[in-house]
């Protein structure tokens, strides 16, 4: 288990490049199993959980290699339709195994992914939709059990929206026979991704980046190539550490577009924000102003920037409201960012803040992985240094973050060692 140690109060400055989007490898990995040959899916982030995910498919007979940011997968010879607990409980997204698997195979076992350090992840909406899609599914001894003639077509009403729901119904119901309505379908920029790919695999699919997705199941898809789309969240949290460091940064290999409502709120905050087609560069101001924000579904403020937003807002002038409408329970970021120094309190799903008290460096702990992204934005603007501990939570998430910061100016080392 490493640690990071970081010596805080220097500004960060310069230039970066934004990795691949760890969400959007994590669905287009899985389509492989929808159609039997060779996939090269570039701008792949090397991160824990893109391993995760290639070893759950190399259990089920995918060969997969990942040389710098190319990734190939060969889907050729399935031997296995499990998903065995070993690989779920170290990811959730593991889940997304049970789409393909049913419609092509006729057959899926997938451990149920259970909770997660925030609380409850349930996936009800994933099995309602693949039963009313003709699927059969028992969940016994902690097992989704499933099995299908070939899928048929239905309508399809999510009561809430769902990323993984709906990737894990788009991929079943790309090969069921006739046509699938989604309503209230996820429109976040991952999902668009997928239904792109499963596109170029010559899947039909009408409505994409919209709410309601229509598809016309086909009998066979084929293998295809694609680039990974850049990583928002990682984006928007150099941006917040730029901004909480009052440094200036320009963020390389973006889509400004999906970090459209983070860039409003840093903009609120007093940041100056310029975008080109691919980067976004940001110059922070004197002192920042506090800023409201309440997550939502996109294109709403992301729950994966929540725990960075509280960080930042800890360094404005004023008190501030945040809200995660999305994960209730997503807080555990709070008591150690309170132990910096920071004034914080939790009122049902909100954290209220007061900024602009002096962060002062100690050990912090890590909880999941964004939780672990504002500690250390915590670290860069505290006095003295700050021991991040257990970042193997960063390590599913972010790739190289230590050297990227370093790269701007920041002053973090890695250090392994098994007491951490
Ligand atoms: C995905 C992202 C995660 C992000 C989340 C919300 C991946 C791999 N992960 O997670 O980083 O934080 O979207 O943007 O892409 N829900 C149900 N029943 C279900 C499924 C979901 O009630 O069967 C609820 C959840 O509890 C939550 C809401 O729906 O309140 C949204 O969750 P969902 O969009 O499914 O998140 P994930 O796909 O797990």
């Amino acid at each position: 288990m490493d640690k990071f140690v970081i010596s805080g109060r220097r500004k960060l400055k310069g230039s970066v490049s934004i990795s691949g989007a760890k969400n959007a490898s994590l669905a287009l990995m899985p389509a492989t199993l929808l159609a039997g040959g060779i996939y090269r899916l570039s701008n792949t982030p090397d991160l824990k959980d893109v391993t995760t995910m290639s070893r759950l498919l190399e259990s089920m007979g995918v060969g997969t290699s990942l040389t710098g940011d190319q990734l190939v997968l060969d889907s050729s010879r399935i031997t296995s339709q499990e998903a065995p607990y070993a690989h779920v409980k170290k990811m959730r997204a593991s889940i997304y195994v049970l789409g393909p698997l049913v419609a092509r195979y006729g057959r899926a076992k997938v451990s149920l992914p259970g909770g997660c350090a925030w609380g409850p992840r349930p996936v009800n909406l994933h099995i309602d939709a693949l039963q009313k899609l003709g699927a059969k599914i028992e969940v016994k001894r902690g097992y989704i059990h499933a099995t299908a003639g070939r899928l048929i077509g239905a309508k399809i009403h999510f009561d809430v929206s769902s990323v993984g729901a709906t990737g894990n119904t788009l991929m079943a119901a790309v090969l069921a026979k006739g046509t699938t309505t989604m309503e209230n379908a996820a429109i976040e920029p991952e999902i668009t991704a997928l239904a792109e790919f499963l596109v170029k695999m010559g899947g039909r699919i009408e409505g994409i980046g919209t709410n309601k997705l229509e598809v016309e199941g086909v009998d066979d898809l084929h293998p295809a190539d694609t680039a990974t789309i850049p990583d928002r969240i990682e984006a928007a949290t150099f941006l917040t550490a730029a901004a909480i460091t009052g440094g200036s940064i320009r963020i390389d290999n973006v889509c400004p577009e999906h970090c459209a409502s983070v860039i409003a709120r840093l903009q609120d905050a007093g940041c100056s924000i310029t975008s080109t087609s691919d980067s976004i560069n940001l110059e922070s101001p004197g002192s920042l102003r506090p800023v409201d924000v309440s997550t939502a579904i996109y294109p709403g403020f992301p729950t994966d920037v929540q725990a960075q937003w509280i960080a930042l807002m800890t360094a404005a002038q004023g008190s501030s409201v945040v809200t995660d409408t999305i994960y209730l329970d997503r807080f555990k970021h709070v008591p150690e960012l309170v132990r910096l120094g920071a004034d914080i309190q939790i009122r049902n799903n909100s954290a209220l803040i007061t900024g602009g008290k002096p962060l002062m460096g100690t050990m912090v702990m890590s909880t999941d992985l964004r939780a672990s992204a504002s500690l250390i934005l915590a670290g860069l603007v505290a006095e003295g240094t700050t021991d991040v501990l257990r970042v193997y939570h960063l390590d599913r998430g972010y790739e190289a973050i230590e050297v990227k910061l370093r790269s701007l100016g920041a002053d973090i080392t890695r250090v392994s060692g098994e007491e951490f």
